[in-house]
């Protein structure tokens, strides 16, 4: 008999692979890596025929000039800018994603962290929580009426879309800046299109951030794009850390220019002690204490969610295994 195909799970995984092995069982052999840095994968990756890479690790062309049989490295997720997929592809090695496995779950973190701010329920739990204030809506004076406030969705792709259908199930008067998609968005959904990214920060009660993170949306969100938006507005990043420059946040919660911020994602994940918006969160006398919400790269979670990017993973290095046509390759 020859030999199996071998599958590594490079990062995240971390029990017994049971929906990989479900899959891919009779024709592989999985094995989780659990790596946490790029050097993790020395000598454990370089003779896999599929590589399944989650979000702890980047591969760059160090580690992949070292795969020597490599027949896919799947993305399990949708950004995949934690691999060198020029490079992959100078090696012939293609690069897919899994695209379709958590879209509802983000936008709905993202609708319903914007919600927790702009009702306050975030301010409320967490100052009557610490005895802080009056037991009273006066702790969240002013919140403004949501319905006819502008939602302003950077990135109207499969999440941005889902989130826009919920701003308008809200009432809201949703806007968009996607300046790579084709002319109709605005008519077929019934929202309104900008052509930049200032009109659509200066008009939105809230924004939420739903572009891929590129050499062009790195810092997108800047201090000088909130100084941009109104007084007392909602910024909500489900998208990348790094397209949003957080170092900016807790300066603008304090002035108030920004009402409240929730950040699903981190340039840095785990994020260092010292990163300067944790430190501003957990201060107690920062405004931020109360403003601001952070979650640890969750937005996508659910038990569906999680199965389905298991078993699409394993169903995509099946394919590149048994020479079958590919699917959402993006290199
Ligand atoms: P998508 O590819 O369907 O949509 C992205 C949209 O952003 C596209 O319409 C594209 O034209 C647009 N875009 C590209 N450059 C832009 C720019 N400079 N300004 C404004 N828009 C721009 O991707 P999908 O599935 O909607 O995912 C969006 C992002 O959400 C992903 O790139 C990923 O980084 C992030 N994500 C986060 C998760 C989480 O758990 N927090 C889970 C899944 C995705």
């Amino acid at each position: 008999m020859s030999e199996p195909y071998q599958v590594v799970v490079a990062d995240f995984i971390d029990d017994e692979l049971q929906p990989e092995r479900q899959v891919l069982g009779e024709i592989a052999r999985v094995a989780a890596l659990r790596a946490h840095s790029e050097d993790d994968l020395a000598g454990r990756i370089e003779q896999a025929h599929a590589v399944i890479l989650y979000h702890e690790v980047s591969i760059t062309r160090q580690t992949i000039e070292r795969l020597e049989r490599c027949k896919l490295i799947v993305r399990a997720g949708v950004g995949f800018d934690n691999v060198d997929h020029r490079f992959a592809r100078q090696r012939d090695i293609p690069v897919a994603t899994v695209p379709d496995y958590g879209s509802e779950e983000v936008a709905d973190s993202a609708i319903g962290m914007m919600l927790a701010l702009a009702r306050g329920v975030h301010l409320f739990n967490s100052r009557l929580r610490a005895g802080q204030g009056p037991w009273s809506y006066s702790q969240a004076v002013p919140l403004t009426r949501l319905r006819g406030q502008v939602l302003g969705v950077v990135g109207l792709g499969r999440i941005g879309t889902a989130a826009a259908l919920r701003g308008k199930a809200l009432g809201m008067d949703v806007v968009f800046y996607d300046p790579l998609k084709p002319d109709g968005y605005d008519k077929a959904q019934g929202i309104r299109r900008v052509e930049t990214l200032d009109e659509l920060l200066g008009q939105s009660l809230a924004v939420t951030m739903h572009c891929p993170l590129t050499d062009e949306t790195r810092h997108i969100i800047d201090a000088a794009a909130i100084a941009r938006m109104p007084h007392g507005s909602y910024l909500v990043n489900t998208s990348r850390g790094a397209v949003v420059d957080t170092r900016a946040i807790p300066d603008a919660i304090a002035s108030g220019q920004l009402a409240g911020a929730a950040i699903d994602v981190l340039e840095h994940e785990p994020p260092p002690d010292d990163d300067p918006l944790l430190v501003a969160w957990r201060d107690p006398d920062h405004p931020a204490h109360d403003r601001l919400i952070v979650n640890p790269h969750s937005a996508f979670y659910s038990e569906e969610g999680l199965m389905d990017i298991r078993v699409k993973t394993s169903e995509a290095c099946r394919r590149a295994l048994l020479g079958q046509p590919l699917r959402n390759v993006v290199n």
